[in-house]
């Protein structure tokens, strides 16, 4: 029997920060809650100097990343390095020296996910990544254990704290995206590479990782479509009020048939959604299940005390099995590895719902109706049409909402829309909505 747990902790960043302060502050609570002490033995970051606002025990703090890997007292290595090569080196390395792997990296996990659950499983070690999806929200222990009775229905999330936090701030801030993600980035929500929360990418990863779980599925993250916020405009949020909606990066998981239809993009939800009341960095994760029913969670999915309060859970978690030996008894995919099954990711073209449309068009008569033949003629129906204002001649916003209609009919009408020179000025916005038809 082990009297203490020693930890090896990579990158002493925003989320290796908070983590460690955690580790050392929470110390006496976190010993009686697992039965021993977890020490954090050593700590290795490239800077060494920097002051973290953390009283780091003298000699922890080192850049001697393989004397770490090789050190055969520790027993937890916790990764928080974040991109892929190194951390993939890292975590591989600590896997087959027979080390429990803990992780933040959901790019890591989305991409080479599979390779590290493998190692790890024929190494008989944990993998704990429950920061990797939603910050501190305990989303990824929902799915693999607490809702694990459940057929999935469907995962509906505001999966990126940067990206919503950038949307709140133009919506009740009248800010500029440009400073919103300034400020994202300041509070260290931000990915290293800020396109990844600007562009879905840091949704898209967290979603694939989720549906792997729920469905017991590997998922090529290139096979799911992926829209970000950057083409998202004040005037879009301001007619979307108008509306009584409110735009959302929302990453949306749903079972059809045996297929699952999986995409990330903005989308416009009803003002009176849950989802619509899940402001600056929290994100908001709602679950069906098919015995349960709705089950929503909500936190603070971006920062160094929340990631880091789910990277201890982890690491508490795999504690408490290194002390019953029951290491590998949740596998870490939630599905033993020969009762995963490959389920076809629906192509976006053959999925059906609504449409937001702004077209940025010529006040003149006629216009409307030239632009309504076309969509009529691809079979789509229209709900409601907006335009305020009167400027003869000039270019001005024409705002149409769709009924229900096929995504491969309305990209083919946007088509010959764009095309229409003479009444048309720019690009189509299209904003896809989440909702019952009303
Ligand atoms: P940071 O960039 O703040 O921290 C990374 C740290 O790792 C830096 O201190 C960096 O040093 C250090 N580092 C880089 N390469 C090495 C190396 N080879 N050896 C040792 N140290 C190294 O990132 P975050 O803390 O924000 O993110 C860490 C992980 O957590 C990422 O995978 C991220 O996606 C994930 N995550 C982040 C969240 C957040 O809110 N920030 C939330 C959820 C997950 P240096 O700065 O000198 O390069
Ligand atoms: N950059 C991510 C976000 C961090 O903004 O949500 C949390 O994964």
């Amino acid at each position: 029997m082990k009297s203490q747990i020693n930890i090896g902790l990579v990158g002493l960043g925003t989320v290796g920060t908070g983590t460690a302060k955690i580790l050392l502050e929470n110390r006496d609570l976190i010993a009686r809650r697992v039965g021993i002490p977890l020490e954090l033995k050593r700590i290795v970051d490239l800077d060494v100097t920097t002051d973290r606002g953390i009283a780091i025990p003298d000699g922890v703090l080192s850049s001697d990343l393989p004397g770490l890997l090789t050190d055969p007292s520790i027993d937890i290595i916790i990764e928080l390095i974040g991109g892929y090569d190194t951390a993939k080196r890292v975590m591989l390395d600590a896997i087959a020296q027979g080390k429990h792997v803990v992780t933040a990296n959901k790019a890591l996990l989305a991409v080479h996910g599979e390779d590290v659950f493998a190692a790890a499983t024929r190494a008989g070690v944990d993998v704990g990544f429950e920061a990797s999806v939603g910050g501190g929200i305990p989303i990824i222990r929902s799915l693999t254990e607490g809702l694990a009775a459940n057929r999935c229905v469907s995962i509906v999330g505001i999966l990126n704290g940067t990206a919503n936090y950038i949307l709140t701030q133009m919506l009740k801030e009248k800010q500029e995206f440009t400073d919103a993600l300034a400020q994202a980035q300041a509070k260290g929500y931000a990915e290293a590479d800020p396109t990844f929360d600007i562009q879905g990418i840091d949704s898209l990863h967290k979603l694939a990782i989720m549906v792997n779980l729920a469905y017991g599925t590997p998922v090529n993250v290139k096979e799911v479509f992926t829209e970000g916020i950057a083409q998202i405009t004040a005037l879009d949020i301001q007619y979307a009020s108008e509306l009584g909606m409110t735009v959302k990066l929302l990453g949306i998981a749903k079972v059809h048939d045996g297929d699952v239809e999986a995409r990330v993009h903005p989308t416009l939800i009803d003002n009176h959604s849950p989802l619509a009341q899940v402001h600056g960095v929290y994100n908001a994760i709602h679950v069906v299940g098919d015995a349960v029913g709705d089950v929503m969670l909500y936190g603070q999915g971006a920062g160094a005390m929340p990631t880091g309060s789910a990277v201890v859970s982890d690491v508490m978690d795999i504690a408490r099995n290194i002390q019953r030996q029951a290491c590998g008894r949740v596998p870490p995919t939630s599905f033993p590895e020969n009762q995963r099954i490959p389920i076809r990711i629906r192509p976006m073209e053959e999925l059906t719902t609504r449409y937001y449309l702004r077209c940025m068009v010529v006040d003149r008569p006629g216009v409307l109706s030239q632009i309504a033949g076309v969509l009529g003629h691809h079979g789509i129906s229209i709900m409601s049409v907006l335009q305020q204002g009167r400027q003869e001649g000039q270019t001005v916003p024409l705002i149409i909402m769709t009924h229900r209609a096929s995504e491969r009919s309305v990209q083919t009408a946007l088509k010959e829309i764009n095309q229409m020179a003479s009444v048309v000025s720019q690009p189509t916005t299209l904003i896809r909505v989440e909702d019952e038809e009303r």
